[in-house]
């Protein structure tokens, strides 16, 4: 495993690490979750992501159980606050009460006293910016995270943070981005790189799709993520023949170079230097283990215009799938 430094922090974290959505909060059971995240510390991966809201905490919960069980210095450990945490309406965003509550309660389910990366989820438009970024200060100020982040904001929103809080604020950037959505490369890469800020991105495997398992035209292979009912709504989203078929293009070019789809795909993210980690999921320990091979492999210029040709039109570039994002910035 390679190690990247996270924007102008000092922390190397692993060029692939492993996320807590879904599959460690309901979607996969106990014993996997265990054996996922001790595959990842075997793999050489540092840095591990969850947020308050998956399985509105019991990811978090999941993962103070298993991580507590490591020194605490030997893992780097990034969560976020923003999304719906009760049905009570309020119960959500990026206020200085609600992001006060929440680190704490975060921390006592992460069974620690800080994290690495404090990140905000989404941008919050109801709150004036100034008063995010005191309260996101202050979190670091207590010694209750050592760094801060926050995810699929827009060039105006990320412009409008540093405006206040200086290039150093702020280390990472979270966007979705993969060989099927290429959207965050045209201005927020840039923007971040000239601010010390990260990239750490999720979804590169478009959720598997890019590993090739799903067929178009085909039934959806039984036990993935796309065989549940819950992910419905994502299915809609992400997943038609179309793409399939253009993913079943890239097969025979990741044969041709001796790889597998997941190494390409992932080493594909990360051919990009904006990029310090792939934050990939799992279900299965083998799964981290084929994911993890993906660091250090290079992809040859020959090679990433073959991929190129193959997708032909299908990586979305524009924004259309982050609606949440859309919405402007309020100032004191
Ligand atoms: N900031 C945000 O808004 C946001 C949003 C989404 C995710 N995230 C973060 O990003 C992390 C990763 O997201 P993701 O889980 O969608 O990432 P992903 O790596 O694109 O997809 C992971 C899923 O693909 C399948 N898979 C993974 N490796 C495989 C392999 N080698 N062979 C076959 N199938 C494989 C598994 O599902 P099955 O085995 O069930 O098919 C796995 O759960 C999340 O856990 C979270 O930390 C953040």
């Amino acid at each position: 495993m390679r190690y990247r430094k996270l924007g102008s922090s000092d922390l190397e974290v692993s060029e692939i690490s492993l996320g807590s959505w879904l599959t460690y909060s309901g979607g996969v059971e106990a014993d996997a979750t265990r054996a996922c995240t001790e595959a990842a510390f075997d793999a050489g991966i540092n840095f591990f992501d969850t947020a308050n809201v998956y399985g509105r905490g019991a990811a978090e919960t999941a993962w103070g159980e298993i991580l507590s069980a490591h020194p605490r210095d030997s893992y780097i450990l990034a969560t976020k606050v923003c999304g719906q945490m009760s049905d009570d309406p309020a119960d959500r965003g990026l206020s200085p009460a609600h992001i006060a509550q929440q680190i704490d309660a975060s921390l006592t389910r992460l069974r620690t006293d800080y994290v690495d990366l404090y990140q905000a989820h989404r941008f919050d438009p109801s709150v004036p910016i100034e008063d995010t970024v005191e309260a996101f200060q202050k979190v670091v100020e207590q010694g209750k995270a050592r760094y801060l982040g926050f995810s699929e904001w827009t060039p105006e929103q990320i412009q409008a943070a540093v405006d206040i809080g200086g290039p150093d604020l702020f280390v990472s950037s979270q966007p979705q981005y993969s060989l099927l959505w290429q959207a965050p490369e045209a201005e927020v890469f840039g923007l971040c790189s000239g601010n010390g800020i990260s990239q750490i991105v999720w979804s590169p495997l478009a959720q598997g799709i890019l590993t090739g398992k799903y067929k178009p035209g085909q039934p959806v292979p039984e036990g993935s993520r796309f065989a549940s009912d819950t992910m419905a709504a994502a299915k809609d989203l992400v997943y038609s023949d179309e793409i399939l078929a253009a993913v079943q293009r890239l097969v025979p070019i990741a044969e041709q170079a001796g790889m597998s789809m997941p190494t390409l795909a992932l080493a594909w993210v990360l051919r990009r230097s904006e990029v310090a980690s792939a934050i990939t999921g799992a279900s299965r320990p083998e799964q981290v283990h084929s994911n993890a091979a993906a660091s250090g492999v290079e992809l040859s210029a020959d090679l990433l215009a073959a991929v190129d040709q193959a997708l032909g039109d299908v990586p979305v570039t524009e924004p259309t799938l982050a609606p949440m994002a859309q919405a402007g910035v309020k100032h004191r």
